[in-house]
């Protein structure tokens, strides 16, 4: 029996050695048809490859693929057909027949539109994450997008900055489990698939934690923060395989993301040994200029092309510049073969050259079909968040008597896509209004009324919403943001209800009819009032095509709520940034001590922390079981605990591990996640969760910003959010 076993290992270790030794010989392979084409490529040509145009601002797009003068487009005709017309021109047409890579930004669903990326991340489920990435790109693809610009991984903590709805939320964990998942999705097992695109980890990097919140603003933090918060998801969206990134528009720390070389060649070639390719965001090449670190168009690309931006879009400045640039010997040839090997690697990955162009069929079979409009309304259920409950007053009873739907995102199909909606169409959007209607009983009476608008300051619908609810049973109350209020250039000085729409919701409250809010938003708002009179709470984001079902499944109870928030909310804008892996203080804030860190005009804390989210059962932790009380540096721990459902109903529960470096030689953070566990329990069922812990969980950067885990003790905690749990710790020695 041991020969056998001896057998079959040393078989599956040649195997293995063989599949590595096949896929090298891959990259050999392909190494080595680059640098045939490169050696035919005139500068000209090399230069090309670089060159990326938005399709519908050329003129004359066919000329320029004719003479080689382009690697790629984004937004590209929204047709199969059209699309291989462009391509043909590039594979049959021109000199050297390299295919052209065609880009878009598709963030959450091409045409089946999903819940918006912060939605998505409340589900706190890579599986969906990369199953609804899956669908986009099986979609995109369908229409011969092969190149997607996301996910976005950006960690965002300050609620202000619109772009907070495209990311993933506030905590590198999370966030690095999501990019993984999502770069799985779209680039497939093999990026050769036809249904698979390019990923592309953007904005690169901490364009987050642009101050004030304000997009596009000026972003200054320290070297261990840009190590420990805004890095981690992108090298982990590297490790997952994502073969482009997106260089940002902000500056970082004085140099600005597209000409700095520290993080796009030191962090991301040296340290990661990144082999895809760079492309700038919207023409941040050119705005090196406005930064005030380039004088010319012409300094600004050899800034860029030196600091590892390969491809740039839109300004136009390494197609005028680049030839002249190493002509008259500013930039080495050499910097600009490298870029163009990137480009060219990314091609032959995607198997352009060889199979270049799209089916045409499948667009009317894959877009929009059944099972991916079903699975939207799945994510759209898993991504709502319960925020309050009081008096169980959900899930409401199918044949209750009469429901007034209120608010100016009760019935807007537009808005329940969120921002960056691809080629999604709001005649395919569900609306609240619509999933309420195709849920109840055919007796129950329904009243819709808008109330007011979204911004502006007419309360004139105020009292035919007040009349409606005041005669109905329970009134839901459907409010939040516009799908442009957040998103990109969409931030907001003042996170609370734009508008009027807090007088609706004291207006309607204040009729006695019980009240469900049901929140359309793209960022955490601020709603002290409400969530102090208001008796149920429902953070339903923006859920995409799907939205109304989703919303409605939940209402009716068919879907149990198990999301948790991946963003903190605040009591007041002032609080942002508010996040909850923050340093310690040297003054705590206490209530009882005015000195001590606090505001003195609101409570201590968020309004709702990171990780939040009820059921409408209950879950018990217990028997929290360490494996040891003590680990060398380099040791990894195992944690479990058990979770109880003791309530009446099955549900699913989001279990987090938190620890916290108790003594440390930089600052600790207070708590840092870094587990988490989805179950799902009937009543009265137990189960233990697990979690390991090792370096990669306790590491920190220390003064020398190196990553090592120092000796001294740990706490851990296994509970339901950032702020309650069981509590252990364990000690790392040095050995
Ligand atoms: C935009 C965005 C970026 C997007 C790109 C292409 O300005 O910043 O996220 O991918 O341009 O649309």
């Amino acid at each position: 029996m041991k020969s056998l076993k001896m057998l079959l290992s040393l078989l599956l270790i040649g195997l293995c050695a063989d599949l590595a030794v096949a896929q090298t010989m891959e990259t050999r392979d392909m190494e080595h048809r680059i640098d045939l084409l490169l050696h035919q490529m005139t500068l000209e040509e090399k230069v090309g490859q670089l060159v990326q145009y938005n399709y519908g601002d050329v003129k004359n797009p066919e000329q320029l693929v004719r003479r080689g003068r382009i690697g790629s487009f984004l937004n590209p005709p929204a047709d199969a057909g059209e699309v291989n017309d462009l391509q043909k021109i590039a594979v049959e047409g021109s000199r050297l027949g390299i295919p052209l890579i065609l880009g878009f930004d598709v963030i959450h669903g091409y045409k089946t539109i999903f819940p918006i990326p912060l939605a998505e991340a409340a589900a706190w489920d890579p599986e969906l994450s990369e199953q609804a990435a899956r669908i986009a790109a099986t979609e995109a693809t369908a229409e011969g997008i092969r190149w997607t610009f996301a996910p976005m991984v950006d960690i965002a903590r300050d609620a202000r900055w619109g772009r907070i709805a495209e990311g993933a939320g506030e905590d590198p964990f999370l966030g690095s489990a999501l990019a993984q998942a999502r770069v799985r999705g779209f680039q497939g097992e093999d990026l050769s698939d036809p249904q698979s695109v390019a990923a592309c980890l953007k904005h690169y990097v901490a364009y987050g934690a642009a101050e004030e919140g304000r997009d596009y603003n000026s972003v200054d933090i320290s070297t261990r923060t840009l190590r420990e918060v805004y890095l981690p998801p992108f090298h982990a969206g590297v490790e997952a395989g994502a073969v482009t990134l997106m260089s940002a528009f902000n500056d970082l720390n004085g140099t600005p993301a597209s000409a700095n070389w520290f993080t796009l060649t030191k962090v991301l070639r040296q340290e990661w040994g990144f082999q895809g390719f760079v492309v700038s965001d919207w023409n941040s090449v050119g705005e090196l200029l406005n930064h005030g670190v380039a004088g010319t168009p012409a300094e600004a690309g050899a800034k860029a092309i030196t600091a590892g931006v390969d491809m740039d879009m839109v300004s136009g400045i390494y197609a005028d510049h680049l030839v002249e640039l190493v002509r008259n010997g500013t930039i080495p040839v050499s910097v600009v073969v490298r870029a163009v090997r990137r480009v060219l690697r990314v091609k032959y990955a995607l198997n352009l050259f060889d199979n270049p162009y799209t089916d045409t069929r499948r667009a009317g079979r894959e877009i929009l079909n059944p099972e991916h409009v079903n699975f939207a309304r799945k994510a759209g259920t898993e991504s709502i968040v319960l925020l309050k409950n009081e008096r169980h007053l959900l899930p409401l009873d199918k044949s209750v008597g009469s429901l007034a739907v209120i608010g100016p995102l009760a019935d807007s199909p537009y808005d329940m896509l969120g921002s960056w909606h691809a080629r999604g169409n709001p005649k395919d959007a569900v609306t609240v209004l619509s999933g309420i209607q195709h849920t109840v009983s055919p007796d129950t009476k329904i009243r819709y009324a808008r109330g007011c608008p979204i911004t502006g300051d007419s309360t004139a619908g105020i009292a035919e919403a007040v009349d409606a609810a005041a005669v109905s049973d329970v009134a839901l109350l459907v409010v939040g943001e516009g799908a442009d209020m957040s998103g990109e250039a969409g931030s907001r000085a003042h996170i609370d209800l734009p508008g009027v729409q807090e007088q609706l919701v004291r207006a309607v409250v204040n009729t006695g009819t019980p009240v469900v809010l049901m929140l359309v938003n793209g960022r955490p708002l601020a709603l002290p009032w409400e969530a102090e009179h208001v008796p149920a709470i429902l953070e339903t984001w923006q859920l995409g095509i799907q939205h109304g079902n989703a919303v409605a499944d939940v209402v009716f109870g068919d879907h149990n709520p198990s999301g948790k928030l991946p963003v903190t909310f605040p009591r007041a804008t002032g609080q942002e940034p508010l996040y909850y892996n923050h340093e310690r203080t040297g003054r705590p804030p206490q209530a009882e001590n005015k000195f001590s860190s606090k505001f003195i005009d609101i409570p201590i804390g968020p309004q709702y922390p990171f990780g939040y989210g009820l059921s409408y059962t209950t879950f018990k932790y217990s028997n929290l079981q360490l494996d040891q009380s003590s680990i060398g540096p380099g040791g990894t721990l195992t944690v479990q605990a058990d979770v109880t459902n003791t309530g009446d109903r099955p549900g699913e529960e989001i279990a987090q591990l938190y620890i916290q470096d108790v003594v440390a030689s930089l600052s600790p953070p207070v708590k840092e996640l870094q587990g988490f566990s989805k179950i799902s329990l009937k009543p009265g069922e137990t189960r233990t969760v697990t979690f390991t812990l090792g370096p990669k969980n306790l590491g920190m950067y220390n003064q020398e910003m190196k990553d090592v885990v120092e000796p001294g003790e740990f706490k851990v905690w296994v509970g339901p959010n950032s702020t309650a749990g069981l509590e252990g710790a364990f000690q790392v020695v040095r050995r």
